[in-house]
């Protein structure tokens, strides 16, 4: 049985979410319209909630209709000081001088009576940063007060505030709006063309302890929790990602915690990460955590005598630092009613042959074990951060040329899948073999594997020999399926989606695009980050992508820094196109 260097998937991250834009009408209260009532009554409320940073701020301007249920809805206001409107989500954003006017967006106008919408935005200003004090919804003044005297109250037992605690639900993205990051939103939106994805949601990175409370001024889980809950966000994902030895193939990613520190682990990241999430607050949100991608997979192909074994892999797997700690952040985790953990499990182009994924299967159930229960693990995620595409539309595994499998092909080389989609749905068929519940759902980040432009084939590859067929035929244009640090052709994927596909919870972009896999050169840091080679577009390759070249664009900044560049190709390559 040919035994294939292990692909991996290490520095490369992801991202995730699903469901559409942005948006949150929050069906509050008494939804029995009262069609009796034929006059139109109107009146509002509104609550701005800003969150300042001191150059910079976002808000939330959650407007509640008192009124009879509206088919479009027009909110408006006037700056007090010099605020300027960066980007906006949850609505059409326009400002003239100081006067801000917000349509409803494109995908839902109706605002029923008694429910609420709140759009969000990211300002600049100098100077004060003082709230405005007089909104208007369709022209009406919102302050409290309805036209009608006769209109009924609110439903009392409904109240239009804090969003229930949420029942433990099957797959936390179905019916669910996905968090905005405001500050990738920023990013993106801030790029030419990049506003037309800038309200997608992406993952929250938890990649040190001290993202907790926020980076270099950046906001903090705290800030994120709330801002989604201003939202009006039902789902928020965060990706948990600071093992001891970190990122043990590669180097790009390596972090912050030494092999043995798995103490600090506990106690100085997973322990305050549950405390906050835990707070009474958030009881509603749904929480996804992202937990330790390229951990456990490592264990199995780069480590203990593979051929693409590494040193750091090898003190990881002798310790068990891994194990434990995915095991202890599932187990903190996984008893929050509100927090669906999901584990990594590579790429197919990582573990699709059959030596790895059986193995794999049985070390993550083995883990989940560990950590008390599978029952702490809500599923999988596939591509984190990868390149994998979702679907091969031009080849499947089982097509021949002259009686020569696709999986002779050089490009295929042996793997049991040509595409994520495929391979996230075997995995979860061996994980239900494994043990865990038939209820799990996988995630699949769609961040960057859309392969669009271009260089994108249109049809299948010639028939001449298997691997002109698939040469010819696909549309992941690597150069090689191990490659992972800023591919250069690469496009935006699917969009963030919900429920997609049979035992799929949902596609997410769990990696930001536009945030680096790694340096292209040396960079001094103080992120524990190395340089890995893999990110450089003169290297020849190791064992890990069979001696290929790096496919790598140049002049990428550290991993996790915002890459212009890349954004701009992933927006012009995207797949679907980006309109
Ligand atoms: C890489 C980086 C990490 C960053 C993430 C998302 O894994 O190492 O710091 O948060 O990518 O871009």
């Amino acid at each position: 049985m040919k035994h294939p260097p292990a692909r991996r998937r290490p520095g490369a991250r992801r991202r995730g979410a699903a469901a559409g834009a942005a948006a949150v009408l929050l069906a509050s209260g008494a939804v029995a319209l009262a069609q009796a009532q034929a006059s139109a009554a109107a009146g509002c409320t509104v609550e701005y909630t800003a969150n300042d940073w001191g150059t910079g701020f976002t808000a939330d301007v959650k407007v509640t209709n008192l009124g009879d249920a509206l088919s479009s809805w027009t909110l408006e206001w006037d700056f007090a000081g010099d605020q300027q409107v960066t980007n906006g989500w949850n609505g059409t954003f326009a400002q003239s001088g100081k006067h801000v006017t917000v349509k409803n967006p494109g995908w839902g106008g109706t605002l029923a009576a008694n429910a609420s919408v709140t759009p969000g935005f990211q300002g600049t200003y100098s100077g004060s940063n003082q709230a405005p004090s007089r909104f208007t919804l369709n022209g009406t003044v919102c302050d409290g007060s309805t036209g009608e005297p006769t209109d009924p109250p609110t439903d009392p037992t409904d109240p239009p505030t804090d969003p229930p605690a949420g029942d433990r639900v099957d797959n936390p993205y179905a019916g669910a709006e996905v968090y905005v990051n405001p500050e990738w939103s920023a990013k993106a939106a801030a790029e030419p063309g990049g506003g037309a994805v800038a309200n997608q949601p992406t993952g929250v990175w938890l990649d040190r302890i001290a993202a907790i409370e926020g980076v270099n001024g950046g906001m903090g889980l705290r800030d994120h929790l709330d801002e989604a809950l201003g939202q009006g966000a039902g789902v928020i994902q965060l990706v948990v990602y600071d093992l001891p030895g970190r990122d043990c193939s590669a180097l790009a990613s390596n972090g912050e915690l030494g092999p043995t520190e798995l103490d600090r682990y506990k106690s100085e990241f997973i322990d305050p990460i549950a405390e906050i999430a835990g707070d009474p607050k958030y009881a509603g949100l749904r929480i996804v955590t992202v937990v330790e991608i390229d951990s456990l997979p490592n264990l199995i192909t780069n480590a203990g005598g593979r051929p693409t074994a590494t040193a750091n892999c090898d003190v990881m797997k002798a310790n068990g630092n891994y194990e434990k700690g995915v095991a202890y952040a599932l187990q903190k985790l996984g008893a929050l009613s509100n927090v669906y953990n999901y584990i990594d499990i590579g790429h197919h182009g990582w573990l699709g042959w059959d030596d790895n994924l059986g193995p794999s299967a049985q070390l993550l159930a083995d883990t989940a074990d560990m950590s008390g229960s599978k029952s702490n693990v809500a599923g999988f995620i596939t591509n984190t951060a990868n390149y994998g595409a979702l679907k091969e539309p031009y080849f499947a595994i089982g097509d021949s040329v002259n009686g020569t499998s696709v999986r002779q092909s050089s490009w295929v080389d042996w793997n049991r899948y040509v595409d994520e989609q495929s391979y996230a749905q075997a995995f979860r068929q061996e994980l239900i073999g494994d043990g865990f519940d038939a209820g799990i759902g996988m995630l699949i980040d769609t961040s960057r594997n859309g392969w669009g432009g271009s260089g994108r084939p249109t049809g299948p590859g010639p028939q001449t020999d298997v691997n002109a067929y698939v040469d010819g035929g696909r549309t992941d244009r690597r150069i090689h399926l191990g490659n992972w640090c800023n591919q250069a052709g690469a496009g935006l994927g699917e969009r963030p989606k919900a429920a997609p596909a049979t035992g799929i919870d949902a596609y997410v972009w769990i990696k930001p695009p536009g945030e680096s896999d790694g340096a292209s050169s040396e960079i001094p840091n103080d992120e524990g980050k190395g340089f890995d080679r893999m990110c450089d577009p003169t290297y020849t390759g190791n064992p890990r992508n069979n001696n290929h070249m790096s496919g790598a664009l140049a002049d990428a900044p550290l991993s996790g820094h915002w890459f212009s560049a890349q954004f701009q190709e992933l927006l012009r390559n995207a797949n679907p196109p980006v309109q």
